[in-house]
């Protein structure tokens, strides 16, 4: 009953398609200005003035195996940090540039005590890379550049050889997937081709070669969507998909990425921030149509993840806590959830999600003779079933009009004291 998934010649799946859910984490000297990670683009800050974030980097609080432990009591499997974002600021000693941490007042390296701390707690690594560059010498500046609007500066740099970017690129990439240990993610980000003013893309990033040096260095490894050449992840952002993605008519692998606040990147004066219970439903609506759920942070410039932060993050550890085996190892069904619910499931074990918490009763369509015990998933609290005669008459407490085949459950009036309320219904064999 639950629906098949397309297999990638190299990537190894299992896992992730088990796992279901990560931690994003955004950070670098963006933290500092505390204004969205695309600070250096949107208020066009020229290199000089930007370089007061790098020269003022000291994360004195930063404490890798404190987040390691936050995303694990989350519920979270897996992470993907930035190496690099957009403004080129490298959080590792890359032997390619001066632009990094260990040239800050810090001084050292982010990235290996990082991946240290969350394999520690048996998480998987993955690694964000921008393709972007708006600090690199040689990256063309184009429409998106941080110095866009610049004509002097455009002039004086119209010779940059994108060639010689790439050429870093790939340097770079190499050295994150040799110095290391196994990665499992390796998550691009992003390809812009066909904009007027010209754009990048493949060719910019010579993703061909690219892609097939990720796969030589790290075999199994899963590669995300945005070198603009497929690529073995789908990645919708920002956005809930009504359906699972699909790729050439076959349902595809994919994560949906998410912010807590909108910003990726820390950014102080947002008050954009999501509740817990739209996280928890964000979660499930995500593994109810066969994908997995990346969920952001963005550490502050001390290096800690900020209370609006923690207050989510543990909410939803706790929703998971009770009810992790309606997330973890489920899929889609085939089955059509009730209004305003969505179900998830795995072999013999059907969730039912209740989004809203209606008066009394919840009809599940086609499951009349399917199930053969239900249950509260939070306290194991047995729920009884009836299936009403599709031909009774509805007269006072006697209810009518149940189409045949409906399984009907009797909800207790009192909503569960939990995020999402999760029926759990043992299908028979
Ligand atoms: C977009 C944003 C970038 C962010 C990424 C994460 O590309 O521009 O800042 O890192 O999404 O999905």
């Amino acid at each position: 009953m639950a629906q098949e998934m397309t297999r990638w010649a190299t990537a190894d799946t299992e896992w992730f398609t088990h796992d279901r859910f990560g931690m994003f984490i955004h950070w670098g000297i963006y933290a500092l200005p505390a204004r969205h990670e695309w600070v250096k683009q949107r208020e066009m800050i020229r290199d000089e003035d930007y370089q007061r974030y790098f020269d003022h980097f000291y994360p004195d609080l930063y404490d890798p195996e404190a987040w390691a432990r936050e995303a694990k009591n989350t519920g979270m499997r897996y992470f993907v940090v930035t190496t690099k974002h957009h403004d080129g600021f490298c959080l590792w000693d890359s032997d390619l540039t001066d632009y990094k941490v260990t040239n800050t007042p810090w001084g050292e390296d982010l990235i290996a005590p990082m991946v240290e701390a969350f394999r520690a707690e048996g998480m998987k690594v993955g690694f964000y890379h921008s393709l972007i560059d708006w600090h690199h010498p040689e990256f063309p500046v184009d429409g998106l550049h941080s110095r866009r609007d610049d004509r002097d500066y455009i002039e004086a740099n119209s010779d940059r050889d994108i060639a010689r970017y790439r050429e870093y690129l790939h340097g770079q990439t190499r050295e994150l997937l040799t110095g290391f240990g196994k990665i499992d993610i390796m998550w691009f980000d992003f390809s812009y081709p066909n904009r007027v003013w010209g754009g990048k893309g493949r060719e910019d990033w010579g993703s061909e070669e690219l892609m097939a040096m990720v796969r030589e260095l790290q075999p199994g490894i899963i590669v995300n969507d945005r070198l603009e050449i497929g690529g073995d992840l789908k990645t919708p952002e920002q956005y809930q998909p009504r359906s699972w993605p699909e790729v050439d008519g076959e349902p595809a692998l994919w994560e949906a990425c998410q912010t807590l606040n909108g910003s990726w990147g820390y950014d102080r004066d947002n008050l954009d921030w999501k509740p817990t219970d739209m996280l928890v439903r964000m979660l499930v609506d995500t593994v109810s149509k066969g994908g997995n759920l990346l969920l952001n942070v963005g550490p502050n410039a001390r290096g800690e993840l900020e209370p609006r932060a923690l207050e989510r993050l543990r909410g939803v550890g706790e929703w998971m806590r009770l009810h992790e085996r309606s997330v973890r190892g489920c899929t889609a069904s085939d089955l059509t959830p009730p209004p305003d619910c969505r179900y998830t499931q795995n072999g013999d074990r059907l969730y039912l999600h209740l989004f809203g918490w209606p008066f009394k009763h919840v009809h599940l369509e086609g499951l009349a003779d399917k199930v053969e015990y239900a249950q509260l998933l939070n306290d194991a609290s047995e729920i009884r079933m009836q299936v009403i005669d599709p031909d009774q008459q509805a007269q006072n407490t006697t209810m009518g009009g149940v189409p045949r085949g409906t399984l009907t459950l009797e909800l207790p009036v009192q909503r569960p004291p939990v995020e999402v309320p999760v029926v759990e219904l043992f299908l028979k064999g």
